[in-house]
Order: C-alpha cells, then structure tokens, then sequence
C-alpha cells in the first residue's frame, strides 16, 4: 500500500485552511515523490474515507492515508460493509467534545484482513471478522472483568470510556470504518472470524446495535413479567425491546416522536408503541397505562440528541451548557415505579446532564448505564441469531455506497426517507 518510492506525509494540521489543505493533496505527488527525496516509506494517500469537516459537514475523500501497521498487535483490515450509528450523530451534530476535523467516522464494521503485525497469532491474513466498536486490550483489570468497553489500556485521553473506532479524541481518536482500509489495535483480542453461514448483514450489526440493544435489557434486571418502557425508536431502542422478552418482559412499550419508526417496531419487537408528540405530558400518560404504579423497568435509548424539551434544547444543544438534551432520561426517571431500574444506553458525553436527582433519589431508583460490552455478549448473540430468535439484518433500511457517505448522514440525521439503520458498502467490498 506504501508507494514505491515513499512519500512525505503531509501531517493534517487542524488550523489549516481546507482550500490549502486541498492544494497540497493535489501538488504532492509532483512534488515529493522523487529520487530526490530519500523518506521512508509513509502511507500512501489513496484511500476513500470518510472525513469529518466540521459539525453537519462531511466529506467522502479519495485522498485519504492508508492505514499501517504501527505496532506488533495491529491488523489492517479492508472493509466490506460498514454502518451509521446514533452515535455518529452526536458527533455530527457537534455535540461530543474534541472530535477533531479530519476524522474518520465509523464503529460497527466487518472486513477481512489484509496484514498483520508480528505479535498476532490468532488473525490470518485473508480472516473475513466482524469488529466489536470497544478496542479492548484484553489484559487490563476491567477487560479482565469483561468491561470491554471500559479499557484502561486503549484510551489515553480518558478514564470512562476505553478506546473506539471512530470516535473523538475522548474515545482515543482512532480512526473508523467509514472507510476502504481501517488499522485495528489488538487484533487478537475482540475481532471475531464471521461464522459460517451467518449473512455478511447479520455480523456487521453485531458489533454494535444488537450487543447494544441486548445490554439495555440486561441492564435492566427485566423480571419475569416486566412492564418495560423504552424511550426512542432508532434502531438501539427497537433492538432493545425485542430483546426485553427475551429476559421474560411481560409487557413493552416504546416511544418516539415519529410514527414510520413507531409503525416499524410494533412489527419488528411485537410491542405497544406511542406518540408522545400526541400526548401532554408523557409521563403522566405512561403512569395512567402502568395503573400510576409506574413501568418497572425504563430503558433510555435516545441519549444526548433528544427532543422534547425546549429549555433543554436551548441548554444543552445551542448554548452547549450542558451535555446534549436529557429529556428522554429524565421521562425514564420519573415514569418508572418506585424501587424501579431504569437502564441508560443512549450515549451521554462530558461534561454534565441536568437529570432529576430528587426523583432518582427519593424513588429509590437503581440507575445502571454503559457503552455496551460487544466482546462479553458475543458468543450468546451469534448463538440467537444462528438459530433465528434475532435477525439484526431486518433492521437495515438503506444501502448506500460508501462514495454516498455525506447524503447518508443527512439523511439519517434528519430522519428522511423512513430511514432505520444505513449500511455503506466501500468500492472494493467485494475485492478478491
Ligand atoms: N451504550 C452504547 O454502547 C451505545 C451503542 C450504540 C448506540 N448508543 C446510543 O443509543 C442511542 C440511540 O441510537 P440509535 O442508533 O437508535 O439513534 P437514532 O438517532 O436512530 O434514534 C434515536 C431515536 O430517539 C427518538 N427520540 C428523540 N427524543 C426522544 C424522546 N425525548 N423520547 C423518546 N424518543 C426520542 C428519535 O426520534 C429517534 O427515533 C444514541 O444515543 C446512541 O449514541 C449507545
Ligand atoms: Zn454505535
Ligand atoms: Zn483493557
């Protein structure tokens, strides 16, 4: 992938102009692939990728730097299919500190391997993998615990979250899978081979939204016969409420603002689904169908990007005073019962959420949350869907080639075309 010669990499320098940025990309190979310039070999810049701009600006570039190994765990991996998340939405929308430009997007994808570095000794070259969006290192005292997404050892920049693809620089700011080529840190340790037979579709949603959905429900501590109430009908919050009978829920019930969404999981998760555009207040309206007990379990799958609420929309997404609009957790704190769970899954960043603590704390409310912990649910879920109980490939609405990345972001961002989950598929997806 190194040019014969070898390159000069221009480093991205975050304050250069774009315009200047994009007139050295154009004069490099003029300039500086020479005999007279003796470099080392240096990533070529040939990739398309995903580039970040700003907030609500993306590119699809052709003049990205290849991946390379940089350390003896590494592999490169060539992408076949990747996926937008919810999460990348925060971060379009300017909502997720130090997400720097320049990035490449991108934490649930599959690809096969084209290198490895010289420590890897369970990944093979030509291994077709899906990969988990937690980099795990494997050997820390909280991946020992099967905290995948907690690394201590992958994530320099922060002591919540471990490393993911993808993400901002709080996340350690590896680029993602929105992408041709992608470099994947510890390759022995999450990266997990396709099994046999499963759909290409299926193990591209299990590196994130199905393990995501499924943890939601656990978090929950669902009892048998439940009355569970999911805020947010993306493709998390639908996945979580298939997944709440599979603990045993009795009774579940989702809410959205949009009723091709709402339409899609009373099919897709068999349950009750609302509007709470058609209601005064939703927590009133979610007592009254709980006999003004209160759901026992709460399952908030909207995360910082909620609506709902317009003094915390101003705060939290215009001012940025707090960390996004916590509307859709403070419903869950106030409608679940008392002595309730509600389990957080939607994605909150630093650095504060005005939430109701009174309520949490007066209600005798166990608030449990995390990024979900991909590697530790792997084995179960690949078991459930083998064996047909999950179908994550249903939730798949678009298909968009990767060259298409900045309208798929408008779209999914502004919930166009009864958009659920986009997968990108890369031009050389179907490589030899
Ligand atoms: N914890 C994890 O490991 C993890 C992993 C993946 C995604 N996530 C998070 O899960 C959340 C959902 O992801 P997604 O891909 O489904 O996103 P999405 O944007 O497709 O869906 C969010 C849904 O919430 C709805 N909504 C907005 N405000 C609401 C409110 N007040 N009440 C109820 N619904 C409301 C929106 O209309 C939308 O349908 C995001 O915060 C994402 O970051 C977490
Ligand atoms: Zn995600
Ligand atoms: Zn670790």
């Amino acid at each position: 992938m190194a040019s014969a010669f070898g390159i000069l990499r221009i480093r991205r320098v975050q304050s250069l102009p774009e315009q200047a940025e994009e007139l050295f990309v154009l004069c490099e190979p003029f300039v500086f692939n020479t005999h007279l310039f003796p470099i080392s070999p240096q990533p070529y810049w040939s990739m398309l990728a995903m580039n970040f701009r700003g907030p609500f600006r993306i590119r699809a570039d052709r003049n990205r730097p290849d991946p390379e190994i940089k350390h003896p765990y590494d592999a490169i991996v060539r992408v076949t299919r990747s996926l937008i998340c919810g999460s990348d939405l925060h971060l379009y929308h300017g909502l997720v500190p130090d997400t720097r430009v320049g990035m490449t997007f991108g934490h649930e994808f599959t690809g096969v391997v084209e290198a490895v570095g010289s420590g890897v000794q369970k990944l093979k070259v030509g291994d077709h993998v899906l990969v988990p969006f937690n980099i795990a290192c494997g050997t820390c005292p909280f991946c020992k615990q099967e905290l995948y997404g907690n690394c201590h050892e992958s994530n320099p920049e922060a002591t919540a979250v471990g490393g993911f693809f993808g993400y901002a620089h709080i996340a350690g700011g590896y680029d993602g899978g929105q992408a041709e080529y992608v470099r994947v840190p510890y390759a022995d340790v999450s990266p997990t081979v396709i099994p046999k037979g499963m759909d290409i579709e299926d193990a591209v949603m299990l590196t994130d939204v199905t393990p995501t959905g499924y943890q939601a429900a656990e978090q929950g501590g669902i009892q048998k016969g439940d009355t569970v109430v999911v805020f947010g009908a993306g493709p998390v919050g639908i996945m979580s409420a298939r997944c709440a009978w599979l603990f045993g829920a009795g009774r579940v019930i989702i809410i959205d603002r949009l009723e091709y969404r709402l339409e899609f999981a009373k099919k897709y998760a068999y349950c009750e689904a609302y509007n709470f555009k058609e209601m005064d207040d939703p927590v009133l309206f979610l007592k009254k169908a709980t006999d003004w007990y209160g759901a026992d379990v709460c399952i908030d799958a909207v995360g910082c990007d909620a609506t709902g609420s317009t003094l915390q929309n101003i705060l939290g997404k215009k001012l940025l005073l707090e960390a996004g609009n916590a509307t859709a957790l403070h419903w869950a704190i106030n409608s679940v019962k008392k002595g309730g769970i509600v389990s957080v899954i939607g994605v909150y960043g630093p650095p504060w959420n005005l939430v109701p603590m009174g309520s949490l704390m007066n209600k005798g409310i166990t608030l449990r949350g995390n990024q979900a912990s991909v590697k530790r649910l792997l084995p179960k879920l690949i078991d459930h869907v083998m064996s047909g109980r999950l179908n994550p490939k249903g939730l798949i609405s678009h298909r968009i080639p990767l060259e298409e990345v900045p309208d798929a972001y408008h779209m999914f961002s502004a919930k166009r075309d009864n958009i659920i989950k986009p997968l990108l598929i890369p031009p050389r997806a179907y490589a030899a």
